[in-house]
């Protein structure tokens, strides 16, 4: 089954998901969200999204019995081929969660909500033609055009969307589908890596992700499971 998707474009608004979330209360049918400034716009962890002007950002709507986490995976997976796919670059990577790196910088971030009515909102972020300092950000940042990726919004946009419906009907099929395409796109694997984790730091050997899109830290003979955290290299 397609996903069909009804676009709303936006001039300005506060944040692509908030608008999402307002729309939840009065469609049931998937929907696209996309604005030219956002002037709120949010990361994980509370982190702000640094919106410049120019740069693609968008919130899908999706009412889906499928878990956040593994959407989380269709998500960055299928931004990681749309990109592999315009550019033939060979630098692409992904960082579990769901950070899309070129060059182990940031260039696409996404940020998974629930509306009150269950329906998903998938939130993403790609630097397209400018991309925040590194005094914006505590991570270095990249984007497309200074990769020499020049491509429309609306071109990345409906790439992006083809590639998230073949890889939303596979993780519907099987995740571990998913989970295999996207570890061959991960940075870090078999690798020493830090991970923070509720205030600590925990140190070991990235392992890939599980059935369930946990990431697998081995540490001496053990291997534990973490679910949110972010990584370090
Ligand atoms: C992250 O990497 O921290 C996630 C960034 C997600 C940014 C996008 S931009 C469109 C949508 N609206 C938001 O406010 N955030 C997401």
């Amino acid at each position: 089954m397609q996903n069909l998707w009804n676009l709303e474009k936006y001039n300005e608004v506060s944040s692509t998901n908030d608008v999402a979330r307002e729309r939840s209360l009065h469609t049931k049918e998937n929907l696209v969200v996309v604005a030219d400034i956002q002037y709120l716009g949010r990361g994980r962890r509370g982190n702000k999204w640094v919106s410049q002007r120019g740069n693609l950002f968008f919130s899908q709507l999706l009412a889906t019995e499928t878990i956040n986490s593994n959407l989380t995976f269709v998500a960055s997976l299928s931004l990681a081929e749309t990109i592999k796919n315009i550019s033939k670059i060979k630098n692409i990577s992904l960082k579990w969660p769901n950070d899309v790196l070129i060059d182990m910088k940031k260039v696409a971030g996404i940020l998974i909500e629930q509306a009150d009515n269950g329906m998903i909102i998938i939130g993403i972020g790609v630097n397209l033609i400018a991309h925040p300092n590194e005094q914006e950000t505590s991570y270095p940042s990249t984007d497309l055009s200074s990769n020499d990726i020049n491509i429309s919004r609306e071109k990345l946009l409906s790439e992006y969307l083809s590639y998230f419906d073949k890889n939303y009907e596979l993780c519907l099929k099987n995740f571990d589908i998913i989970r295999k395409k996207w570890l061959k796109f991960a940075c870090g694997l078999n690798q020493k890596v830090k991970v923070k984790y509720k205030d600590t730091i925990k140190e070991g050997v990235f392992k890939g992700i599980d059935e369930q899109g946990l990431l697998l830290l081995q540490q001496d003979k053990d291997t534990i499971k973490i679910s949110v955290a972010e990584m370090f290299f």
